[in-house]
This record gives structure tokens, C-alpha cells and sequence, in this order.
């Protein structure tokens, strides 16, 4: 079983949202000791902007289902993974620029999506998706960062989809320690949750009280 980790953090070590989704990640590592982790730690990937002569390359790829080349590697991790953890900051009413780059690195044709009747069908193998953002002031019905998310993830074929959120860090008189709390402990449902889509609970062998006729 396979988690990918896709740290969209700019601010590194100092980063809150990191240490969120850090948080969520050793919850589930205790519901599921045996999980595999896959990072994209997007700072240090250097993935490339697509350019007209990229866009070529990588269009020869996906007929070739090429799989194993830096253009297409990164969709071959989302792809394979069977539940994904993005974390980005809230930026510029989404977030930081290199996950969008991201993003352009993962839908790749014949790989996570076909075009069936002209609608793209998603290939990931992906069970669930949680997104971890932060944001320094209230961002109310400017959410676009996780309704766009949400989306990439259902297009591509991932079903479930869940938000951590901790809003109002950088307000004046907010208390940044006490909103993290609350969003830890979010995480941790969020591990839960995440473990019993990986894993679901077996169903109790017991009979039911009328020996599991309907009366
Ligand atoms: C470049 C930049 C852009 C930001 N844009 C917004 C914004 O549009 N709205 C907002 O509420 N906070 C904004 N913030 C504040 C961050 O969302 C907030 O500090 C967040 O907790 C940072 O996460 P981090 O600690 O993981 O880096 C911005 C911060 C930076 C550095």
C-alpha cells in the first residue's frame, strides 16, 4: 500500500502547513505501520514549466505509453499511489505556483486520464485524497486552492476527497498555536478517515440480534 506526500511548502522547515500534514502522516502511520511513502517534495524536484517543445515531447510519450521519462514519471507516482496527502499554503487566493506545475506533471494522457466520448475518465488507482492548506486571514468563500484540488483529484479518478484547514494565522489578536491545535486534531480524524478507505473495517461476524432475518 502506497501513500504519495506532495509537499507544496515553500517556506520549508518554517512552514506550518508542512507540519500539519507531517502530523496527519504519522497518525497514519500508526493506523497502517506497513504504508509506503512516496515525497514529492516540490522545492527540491524542480519540476519544469510545460513549453511548446516539452508539450511535443511529452504528447509522443503518452502514445508511446513512455512512463519512465522525467515527464511523465511524476504521473506515473500519482498514478500508482492508493491515497494521496497534497499540502500547500494558502498563496494569491490558492496557493503557491510550483503545485499547479505540479499538476500539469500528473494529467497525462493514456496514463492518469483517457478522453472517452470527449469527457476526460480518470485512471488513478488513488482511493482518497486529504489537502492540508493554512491561510494567514479568513478565506470564507475564496477557497479556490481546495475546490480546485477537489477537482483534479475526482477528474483524475481519485473518488474521496477531505480539507485540514487552519484560517486566520496571521490575524491580529488570533491565537496561530490554538487554530494549529484544532487543525491537528482535524488531521488526526483525517488519518482515521484515510485508514478506513485503505483498510476497511471488517464487517462483525456476529449475527444480529434476529440471527440477521428481517422480521
Ligand atoms: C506569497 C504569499 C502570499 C499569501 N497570500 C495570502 C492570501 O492571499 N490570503 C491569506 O489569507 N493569506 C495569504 N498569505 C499568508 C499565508 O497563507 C499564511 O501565512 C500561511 O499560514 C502560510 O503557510 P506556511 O506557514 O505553511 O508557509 C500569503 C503568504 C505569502 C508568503
Amino acid at each position: 500500500m502506497e501513500l504519495l506526500l506532495v509537499d507544496a511548502c515553500p517556506r520549508g522547515e518554517a512552514s506550518r502547513t508542512r507540519r500539519l500534514a507531517e502530523g496527519l502522516l504519522r497518525s497514519l502511520r500508526e493506523r497502517l505501520p506497513g504504508i509506503a511513502v512516496t515525497r514529492h517534495t516540490l522545492a527540491e524536484m524542480e519540476l519544469r514549466d510545460v513549453n511548446a517543445e516539452r508539450l511535443a515531447l511529452r504528447e509522443s510519450l503518452c502514445d508511446a505509453r513512455a512512463w519512465d521519462h522525467p515527464l511523465t514519471r511524476t504521473g506515473a507516482d500519482f498514478r500508482r499511489a492508493d491515497a494521496v496527502i497534497v499540502a500547500a499554503p494558502y498563496w494569491d487566493l490558492s496557493f503557491p505556483s510550483v503545485l499547479k506545475t505540479w499538476v500539469e506533471h500528473i494529467w497525462i494522457r493514456n496514463l492518469t486520464f483517457v478522453y472517452r466520448d470527449d469527457l476526460p475518465v480518470g485512471l488513478a488507482r488513488g482511493k482518497a485524497a486529504v489537502y492540508v492548506t493554512t491561510a494567514g486571514s479568513r478565506v470564507a468563500g475564496h477557497d479556490w486552492g481546495t475546490l480546485y484540488i477537489e477537482d483534479v483529484m475526482h477528474t483524475l479518478g481519485i473518488p474521496e476527497f477531505r480539507a485540514v484547514k487552519a484560517e486566520a494565522l496571521d490575524l491580529d489578536g488570533s491565537d496561530p498555536e490554538a487554530i494549529l491545535a484544532a487543525a491537528a486534531r482535524d488531521a488526526e480524524d483525517a488519518a482515521a478517515w484515510l485508514a478506513d478507505r485503505l483498510c476497511p473495517p471488517l464487517p462483525d461476524p456476529r449475527p444480529s440480534q434476529n440471527g440477521g432475518l428481517s422480521s
